[in-house]
Order: C-alpha cells, then structure tokens, then sequence
C-alpha cells in the first residue's frame, strides 16, 4: 500500500512539495488548509496533470483535520511568509497562533506521523510545535539545514565552476543569520573547503562573501519575488527528509533537531546533522568543530534561545 503524506498547509511550499511528492509517487498526499478552495483547487490542478505526468498518487484537498489521519509524514508549512525587509524573527507571533491550532489538529487526529516544520522562524516554530503537541522529540524535526547547505553549495558550485555532485556540506546552527557553514566538513573532489583557501583556489574574502550570501539566501529571494519567499528548495528540502523517513533510507541530513545534551545544549531544537529512518530521528552526529565554528555555533544557539524566551512571553504556557 502507498504511503500517506499530510501536508499542513496548501501555500507555495505547500504546493510545490504535494506536486513533487506526487511526481516521485512517494506517498498519496492529502494537501489541507484553513483556506479551503485554495487546498481543492490545487489538489485537482496537480491530480490533472497525472495524465501527463504518469503517476499513481491520488492527491485531495481538505479543510478538515480527520483526513489527516494515519499519515506516516506530515509536513507544515501553515503560516505567513515573509514580505521584503521583514526577517524570519518577524513572524513569531502571527505564527506562534497557527502552529498551536496545528499542533492540536495533529495530535487530535494523527500523533504517530513523522512530523517536520518548515514555518519560520523554524527552530523556535518547530520547538513551539512540540512543546504544544507533547509528541516524542524524535518524530518532530525541522527543516532549515539542507535548504541552506543546498543554497552554499550552489553559490560555491557557480564560483569554483565545478559540478554540485561534487561537494558535501554542512551548514550548522538555527535557521538564521547566525547559521554556522562548516569549512572542515565541506568536501569538494575529496579536498575539503578549508584546503582549498590554502591553496588559494578560493580566496578569503570571495568565501566571506558566499557565506554571507547563504547566510542571507531567503532575504534575497524575498526583495526578488517582492510577494511571497522561497518555495521550489526549500520544498525539495522537505521532500528529502519525508523520504529518508519513509524508505528508511538512514540518511545524514542537516536538520533542526532536539538536542538533549549534545554540542552542550540541553532542551532546544538546533540545525545539526541527524540520521533519519523508519524510528525519526534515529541519532545525532556529533561532529568535531574547531573553535572558530564553536564560537559561531554558540552564537546561533543563544540567538535560538533568546527567540525562544520572546516566544516564552507571547504564551507563556510554553
Ligand atoms: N492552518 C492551516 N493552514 C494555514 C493556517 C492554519 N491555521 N493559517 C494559514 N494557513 C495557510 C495559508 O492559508 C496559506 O495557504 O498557510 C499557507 C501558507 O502559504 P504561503 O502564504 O504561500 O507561504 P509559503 O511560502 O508556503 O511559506 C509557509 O514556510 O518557509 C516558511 O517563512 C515561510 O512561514 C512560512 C511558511
């Protein structure tokens, strides 16, 4: 039998991961918003296209939570966007209100579904949402970490002019401007990042400058769309998790998970690297940083957790 994929949340990310779910013919997907039209419209557009497309996956649109039940993933996306010159930080408390309506729809209607949130500001959002539910810590991740290595990956593709395929990332930390990219733990043809600025095939100031750019990805989406953020990679982000999960595939992939003591933080959800299989989140990679990244990586975690204290004043039955 094919699986079940419940996607919260019927926007552009919503859309994007129904349309590429079904096109992998990964899972039957059942896209549900509050905005009813909006989830049927884009469910029977995307069923349509099965014609052409080829695939078997029955796809329908809901406003109603009961058809989420016995999904094997869900994915939110149920919130606001970004609109130019606003940050991720600005959403927090118009999201903090939907997530909780998501939680207890979810725990109502679904509780042993593999769980991963992509609303923003993510490590905050996806803390709220299993504070909220009370869900196990190893069903409910995050989605930020593949999105931004994918993102410095690219610019460092385009710059060193050498195939994608070809170079392994890491990018650590909260989903933010804090966000740690590893140079150790980024491997390019066998040779990681930090030997190729000393040999001078990258320089330092053009690595800043990529990192930075990374660092700020989503931000340029946003002042490009002027309506709306990015939605085709951080969808294929979501679809790589969902598919670790679902043909337990074990794979290493950066993601915002609960950490309980590792990297010396105890009770917050961080961008780190996690295997994920047919149990969730089935270990967290401790990888070895050097002080610089230990520095950085500190840095992201408190700015996670000074989120979390405003999120903790909003409603404080977090
Ligand atoms: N329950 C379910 N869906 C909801 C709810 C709710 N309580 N509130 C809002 N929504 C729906 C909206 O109706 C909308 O269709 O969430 C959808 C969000 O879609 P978009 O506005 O297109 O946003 P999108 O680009 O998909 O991003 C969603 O992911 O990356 C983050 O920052 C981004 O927080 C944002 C989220």
């Amino acid at each position: 039998m094919r699986k079940k994929i419940s996607l919260i949340g019927a926007g552009q990310i919503g859309g994007t991961l129904a349309h590429l779910i079904a096109l992998k013919e990964l899972a039957d997907v059942v896209l549900f918003d509050v905005a009813e039209g909006l989830a049927k419209g884009k469910a029977l557009d995307i069923a349509q296209s099965s014609g052409v497309s080829g695939f078997n996956s029955s796809i329908i649109g809901t406003n109603n939570y009961e058809d989420i039940k016995n999904s094997d993933v869900i994915i939110i996306t149920a919130g606001v966007p970004r609109k130019p010159g606003m940050n991720r930080d600005d959403l927090l408390e118009i999201n903090l209100k939907i997530i909780k309506q998501v939680a207890e729809g979810i725990k109502k209607n679904s509780p042993n579904s593999f769980i991963i949130c992509i609303t923003n500001p993510l490590d905050v959002i996806v803390m709220a949402l299993q504070k909220y539910s009370n869900l196990p810590t190893s069903m409910i991740v995050g989605m930020a970490g593949i999105l931004d290595t994918s993102r410095f990956k690219y610019f460092l593709s385009q710059e060193l002019k050498i195939s994608i395929n070809k170079i392994n990332s890491l990018v650590l930390g909260g989903h933010g401007d804090t966000m740690v990219p590893s140079l150790n733990h980024t491997i390019i043809d066998g040779k990681s990042l930090t030997q190729y600025v000393k040999d001078k095939k990258i320089s330092q100031e053009k690595l800043d400058s990529i990192i930075d750019r990374t660092r700020k990805g989503g931000a340029e989406i946003v002042k490009l769309l002027e309506k709306g953020s990015a939605f085709y990679a951080p969808a294929a982000s979501g679809v790589d998790m969902a598919e670790s999960y679902i043909k337990d595939l074990k794979k290493t992939l950066p993601c915002a998970a609960h950490l309980n003591g590792e990297y010396n933080v105890k009770g917050l959800y961080v961008g780190v690297p996690v295997v994920i299989g047919k149990n969730g989140v089935e270990k967290i990679l401790e990888l070895e940083l050097n002080d610089q990244e230990i520095d950085n990586f500190k840095k992201s975690v408190k700015a996670v957790d000074e989120l979390f204290n405003l999120a903790k004043k909003i409603d404080p039955k977090l």
